[in-house]
């Protein structure tokens, strides 16, 4: 039987792409460029599968433009899927599959790190050294904000928030708060230390820290507004992993710059890879660019998550983590 032919959107760890290699008539992109709308829906009409990430724009335009098409089954490396439309995939008869599980601690190390980063100046004063501009140790010089002992508001109460909560309690005595859809078990918050809020305007008024661990899409576009901005307090910190556009980055631009809040650490942005002018400009705020899950553990683990679903799926087994 002919080898499924499938196309990989970007460079993967080279053990994954081995394995992939060896099981698939596969398509790499050696040159690591994005692929444009054009070429997404060329790639879903030529191959039997796609293996897309995050910084490709499946929407139902590029789907309806594969429509008829070979594909039948969307791998993506990752486990958010905003970037996909999967009503549409759905209706063309599309599985599609993400990577959940595997990039929890990674994401939560490096939350808990923008925490600790916008707390304590750190990338104000790395910067200021560099610049060969440290006079030296002074009672005065970068001081910052504690964190241990803190209140930490945990925005979605996913796998990720909970391991952050766990590092943050156990690790920092922090505080833990949430707020998410649905309130999880007795269990879950007695081993993850955490206080259920069930209004996010009431958990933002009362956290030293905010961390936002809710989907991206549609339902949390703008989560935190001007307004939702204004409930924190001016000491506060406001902490992005998630996705860029459940910040409305403009409004939190002008709110660092007026100090209505402390600071921020953002790891996703609303129109990746474009930052807000205005950010680049603020001393407050910690950017970093989407590093959420990259670390070799986890970035491999993704792959070969995505691997075993394919296999699954050309097996005629039902893929691990399918979603649609
Ligand atoms: C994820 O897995 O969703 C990360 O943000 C990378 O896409």
């Amino acid at each position: 039987m002919a080898r499924p032919k499938i196309l990989i959107t970007r460079r993967w760890p080279e053990t994954v792409e081995r394995r992939l290699a060896g099981r698939y008539d596969a398509v790499f992109n050696p040159g690591d460029q994005p692929l444009d709308a054009a070429e997404l829906g060329a790639a879903l009409r030529d191959h039997d599968a796609l293996c897309p990430t995050v910084s490709d724009v499946i929407d139902a335009a590029v789907l309806e433009n594969a429509r008829g098409g070979a594909a039948k089954v969307i791998g993506n490396y990752g486990v958010g899927v905003n970037h996909i439309d999967l009503e549409a995939a759905r209706a063309l008869g599309l599985v599609v599959t993400n990577t959940p599980g595997v990039l929890t601690d990674a994401t939560a190390e490096l939350a808990m790190l923008l925490v600790l980063m916008a707390a304590r100046r750190a990338g104000e004063g790395e910067r200021e050294l560099r610049a060969g501009g440290w006079p030296g140790w002074r009672p005065t010089h970068n001081v910052g904000t504690q964190v241990t002992g803190a209140t930490l508001g945990l925005i979605g109460y996913g796998r990720i928030a909970q391991a952050m909560a766990r590092m943050a309690h156990d690790g920092f005595g922090m505080r833990i708060l949430y707020n998410s859809r649905r309130r999880v078990s007795a269990e879950i918050e007695a081993e993850t230390g955490a206080e259920f809020h069930p209004e996010v305007d009431s958990l933002l008024a009362e956290a030293d820290f905010v961390s936002l661990h809710c989907p991206g899409g549609p339902e949390t576009f703008h989560l935190i507004d001007e307004r939702r901005l204004g409930l924190m307090k001016p000491t506060a910190f406001l902490i992005n992993t998630a996705r860029g556009p459940v910040v409305d980055e403009a409004a939190l631009a002008r709110a660092l710059e007026d100090r209505r809040i402390a600071g921020a650490g953002l790891d996703v942005y609303e129109a990746e890879p474009a930052v807000q002018p205005a950010l680049l400009t603020l001393n407050n705020v910690v950017l970093l660019p989407h590093l959420g899950s990259a670390t070799d553990q986890s970035r491999t683990a993704m792959g070969m998550k995505v691997a075993d679903n394919l296999d699954a799926f050309f097996e005629g087994r039902d893929p691990p983590d399918r979603i649609v």
